[in-house]
Parts: structure tokens; C-alpha cells; sequence
């Protein structure tokens, strides 16, 4: 017999530096390039075009691995918190702006607070707070009513929406962001601890440490003004659990299972958790919806079809009342996950091992030293899996019904993470999204408005559109 034959390949054993990759400047390394343009998730996606699914970049001071190659993201996606956790660089920024939380918590830390976290987010609670959902897209509805035909801010509005609904749910306060009501106190903190985040993430060195700027002393008052307004909540919420009441949204979850003695919750537990929900939650899902309304003013044939099923499902008075009918919004629901795809809001996210370890992609093997990061690119695969998404740079909502070749939360796309990590609002998020979805389509027809110049993008802690204007003129009934 022939000796090749029979032989099992060889596999190949490589270190991070034997990674290719962009060729690094000294000292700033690749940060420069990665940052430019305010882009980065487009820089990552052309070097991937050229040096592979695993690359590598580097830092000042240290090698990153970037990684879109589905075994090696699922592995280092599954072993956590054990073998891996968030990049440290990033959960410190987010600690710093006292927002330590189930994002960025590691280890026992963050077993129990998912635990916590979760009887804050089950489907139980969301099912008694949906009027909070119904409520902040009907006034979002009215408010697009009394400026109809005028150009509409998409990406102001869906903040308001989605921070209204972040912080109803959360603490059951009512923001009034969609009404216009409420612009100082909470609202304002929340917005400049936003700002600060944003500016953070895109900053090269951690100048925060050393000096305090204007605009990082706003941001530490603005947390002192939020926490003691949790504490406050809180302290209501846990008296009106000691008297029988049923919890009625996150904070009221976290009191009564203190009170029960299901967990032991510390005020910065409290706090650190409600702040990490609305910054979790608030950012990712308004640039989500409002690449929904860019895609829907380009697309008029998509929006009479949601418009058709939502006049089906919604009826004449365009609201919803029980969630289970939101279930019935499949073709809104499809035109999020379609938009999603194309324009995910988070493309990456930052982990690193916790030990040395080695993960491997077919017969390749990678051995990564502990505290290196590695981005993993989580949507990638959309584009090269053309047999689940064929066509893939089209806008084609019907691949998510009929066609059943989409899959939403599998390999290779992976827009909410995956494994033990995985985002626990998604459902939420894809809620608020295609009820807006619906609601608009049914109320309005949108059109483009493109006086600000052509649509962009920008990230902060999401992937936001620029320049997003659309016109709305009210339906006929
Ligand atoms: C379209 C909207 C959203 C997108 C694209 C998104 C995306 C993500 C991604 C990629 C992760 C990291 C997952 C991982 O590490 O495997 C994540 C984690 C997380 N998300 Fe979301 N998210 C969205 C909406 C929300 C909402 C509405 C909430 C709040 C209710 C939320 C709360 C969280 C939290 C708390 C984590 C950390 C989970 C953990 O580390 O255990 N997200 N999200």
C-alpha cells in the first residue's frame, strides 16, 4: 500500500506571531489604521479580505488576533467563563464608568449575576411590561403624526424610543423621551455617560486616567445623579416586594429576589446592572431599527407588505395589546433580522483567554497566549455562506420565511453572540424593532430624504447610520 495513502495530514502548530497580517507602524502598531475614518469594523472586514479568516494586528505593546473562522469562534464564544472573558481593555473602560454589570463581570461574578439578570429578563416580565413597548411606540407614532411630511432624525428618534423603553423596563420610570418630556435629569445623565462611552471606545490612549476633561467630569456627575436615583427605585421597589406586590419590571425582579433571599444583591449590583441594561440595550437596538427604516424607505415594495400584515394583524387601531400577537408580525420580524444582517449593529465584540490555551481551525493549530485579545468577527459568515444566504448583498426579507434557508442564531452568523454569553435581550430588542416596524409602515409611507448628504456610518457602541433623514406621509386608512 501506498504510504502517502494511508498518512493523516500533518497538523500545524502556529503562535500569534506567525499570524499575516497588516504590516504594523513602530510603537502605534496597526491602532492608527484600525481607528481611522471612525470605521473600524470596515477596516477589520478589508483585512480579512486579505490576509484570511485569522489574522493578526497589533497594538501598541501587544498582538490582537482577529478571527472570523466559525470553529475557532465557537470554541473561545463556548468556553467562558472558564478559559475565556471579555477583553479586559474593554471591560475596565466600562467599569471605570461605574457600569460594572453582567457585561462585563468574569468568573463565579458573573455566574450569579446572569442569574440575577435573568429573573430580570424572562419572558414573564416582558410579557407583563410589553404595555411599556406599546406605550413608547405609540407616542413615537404620534410625534412622527405631527411632523408628518417634515424630514425625520431616524437616529434621534429611535434613541428616545429605545432609551424610553430601556428605562421603563428597567426601573419602571417613565422618561418621556418620545413625547419630548423629560429632557433634563435622567435622560441627560444617561445621554452623557453615552458620550462618554462612545468617545472612550474610539480613543487610542486611556487619556481619562491621567486628566479629566469637561466632558469626564459631566460623565462622573452624571453617574452620581443615576445612582441615586436607582437607589431610590430600588429601595421603593424592594418595600413594595416586602408587602406581597408582584415584580413588575427588572428592578422590582432583583428586589424580590433579594427580599425571597434567592440572591444576595449589594447596591452596586443594583446600579451596575441597571446602567449595563439601558447601555446594552439602548444603543445596539436603536441603530438596529433605524438601519430597519433605511432599508424599508429604500425598499416600497417591502413596506406595503408589512404594511398589509400589520393592517391583517394589528387592525384598524395599529396597536397591540398581548405579546403573543406580536408573534404574528413574521414578515416585520423578517425585514429586522434582514436588516440585522446586513447591517449588524455590534459586528464584533473583544474577548481574551484567561490562560494560556490553543484553539484549533481544521488541522490548524493556534496557541494564544493569556490576556491576548481576539475580535471576533461575529457577522461574517452572511456574506461568505452564500448556500444559507445566497444573494447575500441583497435585501431580501423573504430568506428569513418562505425560502428557509436563513437561520437567525447559528453558525456563521452571529449577530447576539453565542454560547454561554449569548445576548439575553435579543427577544426584547427584536420586539421593540418590528413593532416599529409594523406601526410605521401601517401609519405612514417613508421616503427617503437625503438633504444631509448620503447615508454613512459611525460607530460608538454601535454601528449607527449617518445622515439618516426620511420623509413620512401619513396613510390613507
Ligand atoms: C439589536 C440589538 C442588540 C444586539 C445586536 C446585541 C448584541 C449583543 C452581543 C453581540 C453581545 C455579546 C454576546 C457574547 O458575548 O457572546 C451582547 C451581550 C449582552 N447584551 Fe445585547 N444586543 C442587543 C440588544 C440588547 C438588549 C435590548 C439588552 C437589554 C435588555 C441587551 C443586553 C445585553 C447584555 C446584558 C449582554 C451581556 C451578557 C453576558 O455577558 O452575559 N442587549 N449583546
Amino acid at each position: 500500500m501506498d504510504a502517502h495513502a494511508t498518512s493523516k495530514p500533518a497538523s500545524v502548530h502556529r503562535s500569534v506571531a506567525d499570524l499575516g497580517g497588516p504590516r504594523p507602524l513602530p510603537v502605534l502598531g496597526n491602532l492608527p489604521a484600525f481607528v481611522r475614518g471612525g470605521t473600524p469594523h470596515r477596516t477589520l472586514a478589508g483585512w480579512r479580505e486579505r490576509y484570511g479568516s485569522t489574522y493578526r494586528m497589533r497594538f501598541p505593546g501587544r498582538d490582537v488576533v482577529v478571527t472570523s473562522a466559525p470553529d475557532i469562534m465557537d470554541t473561545v464564544l463556548r468556553q467562558r467563563p472558564t478559559t475565556f472573558r471579555r477583553a479586559s481593555f474593554v471591560s475596565d473602560l466600562i467599569d471605570e464608568l461605574g457600569a460594572h454589570g453582567l457585561f462585563n463581570a468574569e468568573g463565579q461574578d458573573w455566574q450569579r449575576l446572569r442569574r440575577v439578570a435573568m429573573h430580570g429578563l424572562n419572558a414573564k416580565y416582558l410579557g407583563e411590561s410589553f404595555a411599556t413597548i406599546t406605550r413608547s411606540a405609540e407616542r413615537l407614532r404620534n410625534r412622527w403624526n405631527a411632523s408628518a411630511g417634515s424630514r425625520i432624525d431616524v437616529v434621534d428618534d429611535m434613541l428616545r424610543y429605545t432609551l424610553e423603553v430601556s428605562v421603563g423596563l428597567t426601573m419602571n420610570y417613565d422618561l418621556g423621551a418620545t413625547s419630548g418630556a423629560g429632557e433634563d435629569g435622567l435622560h441627560r445623565q444617561l445621554s452623557q455617560l453615552f458620550e462618554a462611552l462612545g468617545r472612550r471606545l474610539s480613543s487610542p490612549v486611556p487619556y481619562w486616567r491621567y486628566v479629566r476633561l469637561p466632558a469626564d467630569r459631566r460623565a462622573d456627575a452624571a453617574v452620581a445623579g443615576a445612582r441615586t436615583l436607582i437607589l431610590d427605585r430600588y429601595a421603593e421597589a424592594k418595600r413594595r416586594m416586602v408587602r406581597g406586590d408582584a415584580p413588575t419590571d427588572f428592578l422590582s425582579a432583583l428586589a424580590k429576589a433579594e427580599v425571597d433571599g434567592d440572591e444576595l444583591v449589594n447596591d452596586d449590583d443594583v446600579v451596575g446592572n441597571v446602567l449595563t441594561m439601558i447601555v446594552a440595550g439602548e444603543d445596539t437596538t436603536a441603530a438596529a431599527a433605524s438601519w430597519v427604516m433605511h432599508f424599508l424607505a429604500a425598499h416600497p415594495d417591502v413596506q406595503r407588505q408589512v404594511r398589509a400584515e400589520a393592517d391583517e394583524v394589528l387592525g384598524p387601531g395599529g396597536s397591540i395589546t398581548e405579546p403573543p400577537v406580536l408573534s404574528r408580525l413574521r414578515y416585520a420580524e423578517a425585514v429586522v433580522n434582514e436588516a440585522i444582517r446586513l447591517r449588524p449593529p455590534t459586528p464584533y465584540i473583544v474577548l481574551e483567554p484567561v490562560v494560556d490555551t490553543t484553539v484549533t481551525d481544521g488541522l490548524d493549530r493556534l496557541h494564544i497566549g493569556a490576556g491576548t485579545p481576539i475580535f471576533l468577527l461575529l457577522s461574517h459568515g452572511s456574506d461568505d455562506d452564500t448556500r444559507q444566504f445566497p444573494d447575500p448583498q441583497s435585501f431580501r426579507p423573504q430568506r428569513w420565511l418562505t425560502d428557509g434557508t436563513a437561520r437567525a442564531t447559528s453558525q456563521p452568523y452571529l449577530p447576539f453572540g453565542g454560547g454561554p454569553r449569548f445576548c439575553p435581550g435579543r427577544n426584547l430588542a427584536l420586539m421593540e424593532a418590528t413593532l416599529i416596524a409594523a406601526m410605521t409602515c401601517q401609519a405612514f409611507t417613508i421616503g427617503p430624504d437625503t438633504s444631509a448628504g448620503p447615508v454613512g456610518e459611525r460607530v460608538t457602541f454601535a454601528v449607527f447610520p449617518t445622515n439618516l433623514g426620511v420623509r413620512l406621509q401619513p396613510n390613507l386608512p
